[in-house]
């Protein structure tokens, strides 16, 4: 059998690809982490307790799901979320999963946030990973927010309305300026709409995707979970 392996793992075809033969040395073993694309994310040597799943319930990978799952959104007035919701074939399906994955994105990045807390992983070096995170628990926010206009229905109008309101409470004029900023004007209206379909389909993610990047580079660079 160990023939057959060796003949496999030095074989050109094998060596082309994955660059190293039979992982049996630590030598080895390293370099098979080292030299793969999905691996290498993770430092080569990691505590044992860290990849149980027990230790990260694996909160983190599912808050980078539960994002991609969020990008699946028809900017919609509210005709065209009626039109989804009846119309369109599997409409209603795709708005259901794109919500539910928002809703269930903003708990799991919460408990994953709790997770990191509890195990006391935001202590040297991870501080400025622990920040990061801060600033993707903001962006996650803020992506929810921006998406809650979109059905432009009562619900949403008013609830913009309410939070732009509490936008305005900041004091010095900071507020309204704030607020003049998110709305693209005094009131929720067109112009509204556009800018928080802007922020929710482009600005927002592309910002979450280069921290989520920075993010996991350092969960690396930090010596891993
Ligand atoms: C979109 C949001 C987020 C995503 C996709 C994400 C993803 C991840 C992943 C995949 C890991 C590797 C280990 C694990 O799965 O637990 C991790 C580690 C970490 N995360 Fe996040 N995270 C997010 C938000 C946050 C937040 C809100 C905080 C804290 C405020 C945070 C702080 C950390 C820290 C300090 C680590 C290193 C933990 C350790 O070494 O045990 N992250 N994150």
């Amino acid at each position: 059998m160990k023939k057959k392996l060796n003949i496999i793992f030095n074989s050109k075809v094998w060596r082309s690809v994955f660059r190293y033969g039979i992982p049996d040395t630590e030598r080895s073993r390293s370099a098979v982490v080292f030299h793969n694309f999905f691996l290498h994310l993770h430092p080569t040597r990691v505590r044992k307790r860290s990849i149980e799943y027990t230790y990260t319930w694996g909160l983190g990978g599912l808050s980078l799901g539960l994002f991609i799952y969020y990008r699946v959104s028809v900017p919609a007035a509210y005709q065209d979320m009626k039109d989804l919701q009846f119309v369109v074939s599997y409409g209603r399906f795709l708005r259901n999963m794109h919500r539910w994955a928002a809703h269930s994105m903003v708990l799991v990045v919460f408990l994953h946030m709790l997770r990191v807390f509890y195990t006391n992983s935001f202590r040297k070096p991870k501080e400025f990973n622990w920040v990061v995170g801060v600033i993707l628990l903001i962006l996650t926010l803020l992506l929810s927010f921006t998406g809650y206009l979109l059905p432009w229905d009562q619900l949403s109008f008013w609830a913009i309305t309410v939070a732009t309101n509490m936008v305005r409470s900041i004091p010095f004029g900071i507020g309204d300026k704030i607020a003049f900023i998110l709305l693209g004007g005094n009131i929720v209206y067109e112009n509204s709409l556009v800018r928080f379909y802007v922020m929710h389909c482009f600005i927002l993610p592309v910002i979450i995707v280069i921290m989520m990047g920075v993010h996991f580079w350092r969960v690396r660079k930090d010596g891993g979970v």
